[in-house]
């Protein structure tokens, strides 16, 4: 067994020793997985962190180089990989190996599985049945659902029985249907009903929560009310951490809601190299004395 050095801060011989500074959540070397407890101290310390979704191996380890402290192996791979056009189709058994997957391709990063629409809203025993498979078949190191009030005891089960989970409030993709579309929630009055379903959250266990589509303001008010980390998403500066679909922020997603910001154009350099290696098969230049065994 791993037993994690706390620190006392006294060594062997009683002598007090300087304990060394925390790693931040970005940008720390720890030669470990990051933990809840280090999410937690993160936003006891007021320091930002980025959250991106992740689905496959490969993509996850240059996120984890890149020092992307959590990935989330969202049911937004309903949409992004199988081609839905909403989360809604999404199953376990479409997520559990894309899971294994970014667990195999990361050595710090904490994976968050998201449980699928239909396999947690129904009772505490589902949601555990679940979140079961996720942390046994894939190793999640933590699960995310959707809901408030409606899914607090799903919550508070999940956690007592040794769960670490992470909350979604505002736009949760999963009512899509309900909300009439995918609409900015928590205007006008919603806001204190948000606000109070974050607080469900809280009480429940969630060691953090998603805020998707909410008004910057209310989540400035979600985010000072809270002692668990929000993490936004099209919900302004305020929170204490943000998150993007990786392809929404690489720019591979056709089209993008207006709170995403593109920091490469991955879909034009991915046409530009398909087509010059079409050029090279058709023109016979492709392969050439390098790449062939003499
Ligand atoms: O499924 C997902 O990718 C998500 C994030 C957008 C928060 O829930």
């Amino acid at each position: 067994m791993n037993l994690q050095a706390e620190g006392s801060g006294v060594a062997a011989t009683g002598e007090r020793t300087s304990k060394p500074a925390p790693e931040p959540l970005y940008g720390g070397k720890a030669g470990r997985r990051v933990t809840v407890r280090d999410i937690a101290a993160a936003k006891a310390r007021g320091e930002k962190w980025p959250m991106l979704t992740a689905y496959d191996a490969l993509t996850a380890h240059i996120f984890d180089e890149a020092g992307i402290p959590v990935l989330l192996v969202g049911d937004s791979a309903g949409m992004v990989v199988f081609g839905h056009d909403t989360t809604i189709p999404v199953t376990v058994d479409d997520l559990i190996p894309l899971t294994a997957a970014v667990v195999r391709g990361t050595s710090r990063a904490m994976v968050v599985a998201d449980l699928p629409f239909g396999s947690y809203q129904g009772s505490s025993q589902d949601a555990l049945a679940t979140a079961s498979r996720f942390l046994k078949e894939s190793g999640a190191h933590a699960i995310k659902l959707e809901g408030g009030h409606r899914v607090a005891r799903q919550v508070e089960d999940l956690v007592a029985a040794g769960v670490p989970v992470m909350a979604h409030v505002g736009l949760t993709p999963q009512s899509v249907h309900a909300f009439g579309g995918f609409r900015v929630q928590g205007r006008g009055e919603d806001g204190d009903r948000l606000l109070q379903d974050a607080k469900a959250m809280e009480a429940a266990g969630a060691f953090a929560i998603v805020l998707e589509a909410v008004p910057a303001p209310l989540a400035s008010r979600v985010t000072e009310s809270l002692t668990i980390p929000t993490i936004g998403i099209g919900a302004g500066p305020d929170c204490d951490a943000q998150v993007l679909v990786w392809q929404d922020m690489a720019g591979l997603s056709p089209r993008t809601p207006k709170f995403v910001r593109q920091y490469a154009n991955v879909g034009a350099i991915l046409r530009d190299a398909a087509a010059a290696y079409a050029r090279d098969v058709v023109s016979g230049n492709f392969p050439g004395p390098a790449e062939s065994y003499q």
